[in-house]
C-alpha cells in the first residue's frame, strides 16, 4: 500500500538578525511533528530555509561593507549549524537566493500576471522595512508606528505591480468556513476572519527603489515584493513548475505550514489568494503558534535581550532545551522563557521524575537480578493493574495531542505515566520483596514492568527528544537499536534476559540558588506593580490609554484561584493580560467579548506571567462584572 504523505514547513528565516530561542521554538516544533509522523509510518517531507531578499538585508549588508550575497552566505551557514546542534531533521533547506527558487517565484508571478490578476499602477502609502510590510493609514493610527514592531514607518511612492487580492476575499472566507482545519488554533481563525471581513485591498507586489530581490520577469526595473517571493519557497523547494516536479506531485498541498502568530496573516490571506490566482491547491493547514517571551517582553536584537540557543544547548544539552520549548508553550498561547524556568523543568521533570525512574529501575535489575531483565510472572495485583491500564491508554492520548501539535499536553500526558511508575516503585517496595525468596516472582514482575514502562515512555518522547532513545535503550539493554516507530510502543517488547547497563545520569540536577534569587526578584516586581489609589488631576486621567479589546483566548492560571490569563487583540496587536476575575467568570464566558483595557499600563509580572495591560471591571459587594462594549465597535477603538 502507498504510504500516506506528510509535508510540513517552518517559515524561512530572515538572515538579518541572529536566530534566538524563539526561532528555535518554531523549528523544534516542526521537527517534533515531522519525527512523530515518520514514526507513525508517514512518508514525510520537512522543509526549512532562509528568506534572503529585501531592502532590510541590502541595508544590513551595506552597513558592514559587504555584498548582500556574501553577507547572507555567512549568516545562513550559522543557521544550518544551529539546526544541526538542535538535531533538526529537515529534508531540505531552501534559500531564496538559489536559482531553483528564483525561477519558480518568477514563473508564479508571470502566470498570475498573464491571467490578469497582476497590474501596473503606483503605490503611495506606508511601509515598515524591518517587517517588510505595507500598512494602510487606518492600520497605523495617529503616531504612524508599525503595529507589529512599533517602529516608525516610511511613506513611499513608486510605480508598482499590484496583485488583485481583494478579488479573492469572498472565496477565501468561504474556504475558511468550509475548512475548519485550515487556520488553527481557533483563536487565530477568528482573528483572520475579522481581518478579511474588515476589507482586503489589492497588494503591492513589486518595488523599484532597491535592487536586492528577484527581478519581475516582465519588467526588470522591478523586484518582486519580498513576501511574495518568500511564500513561493514552499513550492520552489518541491520543484513546482520544473521538469523535476516529483516532490511537488507527491507532497503538495502541504499538510501544515507551521508559523508564529505574527505571520499568520501572510500565510492565511496573501498566500492562499496567490495560490487561488495561480490555480493551485491551498495548503491543508496553517498553524499559528504563540510566542516565547521574556520577562522584559519580546526578544529583539535592538533590546539586546536575545537568548542564544547554542549557549543553552552547550550548558544543558539538546534534549533538555527541546523539552523545555515544547513543554512550556500551551497550545496556541504564549509561553515564557527564563533560565530559572528551564532549570526547574530540568530538575523536576527530567532529573527527578524521568532520570530517577531510569536509574532506580536499572540499579535494581543489576542488584537483584544480576543485570538481566527478568520475566513478569503470576497474578497481577491492583498496583500492577493500574500501571498497565495507564500504559495502555496513555499512548493513544499522547498521539492525539501530537496530532493537534499540542506538545505541552503530549509531554504532560507522558509524564503521568512516568510519575505513576515512580509511585509503583514506592508502593511495591522491591527492596523489601528482594529480602523474601518467596516474593521472587513478584519482584521479577515489578522490575519487568518498570523497564517496559521506561521503554514505552522513551519511544513516546523520541520525537521531542531524539538524543534520548540511544542513551536509554543502552541502559535498559533494548535491542531496538534503530529509530523506534510508534508501533514499538506495544506492551511486551522488552525481552526477558536483555542485559541492562547503568550509565551516567541522563539529566544531572542543576544548582538552584540562582533560581531562588530570580523568584525573589519576580515577587518584588509584582509588589511594585500594584496600583496605588488616590485623587488625580484631569491631565493624569488623560494619560490613561483606554481601548476596546477583543478576547481571543482565555485560561485559568495554574495553581491560582483568582487569576485568568487572557489573550486579547487591540487593533492589530495581540497581548496577554492577567486578571483576578476567575471567581466571577469561566474562561469560555470571556472569549469573543469586547472588553475595555488600560493599554498603556506598565507591564507587570503576575505568577510569572507578564501582564501587558489591565482589564476594567465594576464591582459591588460580591458582584463583579467586566466592562464590555457592543460588538459593532472594532477592537482598538479609543475609550474616553
Ligand atoms: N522571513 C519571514 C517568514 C517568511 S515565511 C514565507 C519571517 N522571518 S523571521 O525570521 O522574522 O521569523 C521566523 C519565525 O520565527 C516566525 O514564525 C516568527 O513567529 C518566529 N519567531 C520569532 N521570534 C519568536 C519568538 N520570540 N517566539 C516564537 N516564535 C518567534 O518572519
Amino acid at each position: 500500500m502507498k504510504k500516506k504523505t506528510f509535508y510540513i514547513t517552518t517559515p524561512i528565516y530572515y538572515p538579518s538578525a541572529s536566530l534566538h530561542i524563539g526561532h528555535a521554538l518554531t523549528t523544534v516544533m516542526a521537527d517534533t511533528m515531522a519525527r512523530y509522523k515518520k514514526m507513525q509510518g508517514f512518508d514525510t517531507y520537512f522543509l526549512t530555509g532562509s528568506d534572503e531578499h529585501g531592502l532590510k538585508i541590502e541595508q544590513s549588508a551595506q552597513a558592514v561593507g559587504q555584498e548582500p550575497q556574501e553577507y547572507v552566505d555567512k549568516i545562513v551557514a550559522g543557521f544550518k549549524s544551529l539546526w544541526q546542534k538542535l538535531l533538526i531533521s529537515h529534508d531540505d533547506f531552501i534559500r531564496t537566493t538559489e536559482e531553483r527558487h528564483k525561477k519558480v517565484a518568477q514563473a508564479i508571478f508571470q502566470k498570475i500576471y498573464e491571467q490578469g490578476d497582476i497590474y501596473l499602477s503606483t503605490y503611495e502609502g506606508w511601509y515598515c522595512t524591518p517587517c517588510e510590510t505595507f500598512f494602510t493609514e487606518r492600520q497605523l493610527g495617529e503616531e504612524r508606528l508599525c503595529p507589529d514592531c512599533q517602529r516608525p514607518v516610511e511613506l513611499i511612492k513608486e510605480e508598482s505591480y499590484f496583485f488583485k487580492m481583494s478579488k479573492y476575499a469572498e472565496r477565501l472566507l468561504e474556504h475558511i468556513a468550509e475548512n475548519p482545519e485550515f487556520i488553527q488554533p481557533v483563536s487565530r481563525r477568528n482573528e483572520m476572519i475579522n481581518f478579511i471581513k474588515s476589507g482586503l485591498e489589492d497588494l503591492c507586489v513589486s518595488r523599484t527603489t532597491f535592487s536586492w530581490g528577484i527581478p519581475v520577469p516582465i519588467n526588470e526595473k522591478h523586484v518582486i515584493y519580498v513576501w511574495f517571493d518568500a511564500l513561493t519557497n514552499y513550492l520552489s523547494a518541491l520543484g513546482y513548475g520544473t521538469e523535476h516536479d516529483q516532490l511537488y506531485q507527491k507532497y503538495w498541498p502541504a499538510d501544515v505550514h507551521l508559523v508564529g502568530k505574527d505571520i499568520v496573516r501572510f500565510h492565511t490571506v496573501i498566500w492562499p489568494t496567490i495560490l487561488m490566482a495561480a490555480g493551485l491547491p491551498l495548503p491543508k493547514q496553517v498553524f499559528g503558534h504563540g510566542w516565547l517571551l521574556l520577562d522584559s517582553g519580546k526578544m529583539s536584537k535592538s533590546k539586546g535581550n536575545v537568548v542564544d540557543p547554542v549557549v543553552l544547548i552547550e550548558k544543558y544539552g539538546v534534549d533538555a532545551v527541546r523539552y523545555f520549548l515544547l513543554r512550556e508553550i500551551p497550545l496556541g498561547l504564549d509561553g515564557y522563557y527564563s533560565e530559572a524556568n528551564l532549570i526547574q523543568r530540568i530538575n523536576t521533570d527530567l532529573a527527578n521524575d524521568f532520570g530517577n525512574l531510569v536509574s532506580r529501575s536499572v540499579t535494581m535489575v543489576e542488584k537483584y537480578c544480576g543485570g538481566e531483565v527478568p520475566s513478569a510472572q503470576g497474578e497481577a495485583d491492583p498496583f500492577e493493574r493500574e500501571l498497565l491500564a495507564l500504559a495502555a491508554t496513555v499512548p493513544q492520548a499522547v498521539a492525539g495531542f501530537y496530532d493537534r501539535m499540542d506538545f505541552a499536553n503530549a509531554l504532560d500526558c507522558v509524564w503521568r505515566l512516568v510519575k505513576r511508575a515512580n509511585k509503583y516503585i514506592d508502593e511495591t517496595m522491591p527492596w523489601v520483596l528482594a529480602k523474601d525468596p518467596c516474593q521472587k516472582g513478584k519482584l521479577d514482575t515489578v522490575l519487568y514492568n518498570l523497564i517496559e514502562v521506561i521503554r514505552i515512555v522513551t519511544v513516546m518522547i523520541a520525537p521531542a527528544m531524539p538524543a534520548l532513545w540511544p542513551k536509554v535503550s543502552a541502559q535498559i539493554g533494548a535491542t531496538v537499536t534503530f529509530q523506534p516507530t510508534w508501533a514499538d510502543i506495544e506492551w511486551g517488547k522488552t525481552r526477558p534476559g536483555q542485559v541492562v547497563a547503568k550509565g551516567k545520569p541522563l539529566f544531572p540536577r542543576i544548582e538552584v540558588r540562582e533560581e531562588q534569587k530570580k523568584k525573589q526578584e519576580e515577587k518584588q516586581a509584582a509588589e511594585k506593580g500594584k496600583i496605588e489609589s488616590g485623587e488625580i488631576a484631569f491631565e493624569d486621567f488623560a494619560k490613561i490609554d483606554l481601548r476596546v479589546a477583543e478576547v481571543l483566548a482565555c485560561e485559568k492560571v495554574e495553581d491560582t484561584e483568582k487569576l485568568l490569563k487572557l489573550e486579547i487583540r487591540i487593533g492589530e496587536e495581540t497581548r496577554t493580560i492577567v486578571s483576578g476575575i476567575a471567581q466571577h467568570y469561566t474562561p469560555q464566558e470571556l472569549v469573543g467579548k469586547k472588553v475595555i483595557v488600560v493599554a498603556n499600563l506598565k507591564p507587570a509580572k503576575l505568577r510569572g506571567i507578564l501582564s501587558e495591560g489591565m482589564l476594567l471591571v465594576a464591582s459591588h459587594g460580591d458582584v463583579l462584572e467586566v466592562l464590555t462594549v457592543e460588538q459593532n465597535l472594532p477592537s482598538g477603538s479609543e475609550v474616553n
